[in-house]
């Protein structure tokens, strides 16, 4: 398939981003100095992703994508789909999917994210190198998500970083998703800046 100058432009200036950052002893076992990279999604990454979209313990809740689904994002010019990279060897970590890069109103969505190996950290460094490259690359407005209430581990996650509830709790029916946000306005106020030392 051609793929026009503009386009391949945009491919090559977008296709890797990468957060350095000063990681608190409390995150386990990795190095200060490594980094979390999100490298753009191949096709031929795309049986690992299904893999880590469809493991048991992501499946209950990630939404299941054929592969064509998967191909679609990776053409879309307003959606981000990334290998989510680890330390020095650029381990794949799990993959997350932007969407509304291109949105007038800089409502961006995070449409996904999936790591396997939980719990080391990965996860955290994953949605603050997300945040940072839609809200200082890509002159983000907010970013937004939906998330299931019984997904503790994510909402805790989240709402750590900064982000609210779109509608009080409460309005919610019991087990509907919520939609949880992080405003460039609590992203510049905080939650989100790397600490001393990241670059
Ligand atoms: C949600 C998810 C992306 C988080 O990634 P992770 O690497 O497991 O999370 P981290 O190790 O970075 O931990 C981040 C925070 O999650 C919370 N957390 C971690 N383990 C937890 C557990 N067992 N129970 C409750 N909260 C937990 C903590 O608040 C933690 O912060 P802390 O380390 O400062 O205590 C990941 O678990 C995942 O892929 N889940 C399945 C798919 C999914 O739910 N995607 C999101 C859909 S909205």
């Amino acid at each position: 398939m051609r793929i026009s100058d503009t386009r391949r432009s945009r491919i090559r200036s977008s296709s890797m981003y990468e957060v350095r950052r000063a990681i608190p002893p409390s995150c386990g076992p990795l190095l200060e100095g490594e980094y979390m990279r999100l490298r753009a999604t191949t096709p031929a990454d795309l049986a690992f992703v299904r893999t880590v979209e469809s493991a048991p313990e992501n499946a209950e809740y990630v939404e299941q994508w054929p592969l064509e689904a998967h191909r679609r994002c990776l053409e879309a010019p307003d959606c981000g789909h990334w290998i989510l990279e680890s330390g020095a060897e650029h381990r794949a970590v799990g993959y997350a999917i932007l969407q509304g890069l291109e949105r007038p109103d800089g409502r961006v969505l995070l449409r996904r994210i999936a790591i396997a190996g939980k719990g080391r950290g990965f996860g955290r460094a994953a949605v603050r190198a997300l945040a940072r490259y839609a809200f200082e690359r890509r002159g983000a407005a907010c970013l937004w998500l939906s998330v299931l209430p019984a997904n503790r581990r994510a909402l805790r996650l989240y709402h750590s970083l900064g982000f609210v509830d779109e509608e009080p709790e409460a309005d919610g029916e019991p087990g509907q998703a919520r939609v949880l946000r992080l405003d460039r306005a609590a992203y510049e106020r905080g939650g989100h800046q790397p600490p001393t030392g990241e670059a």
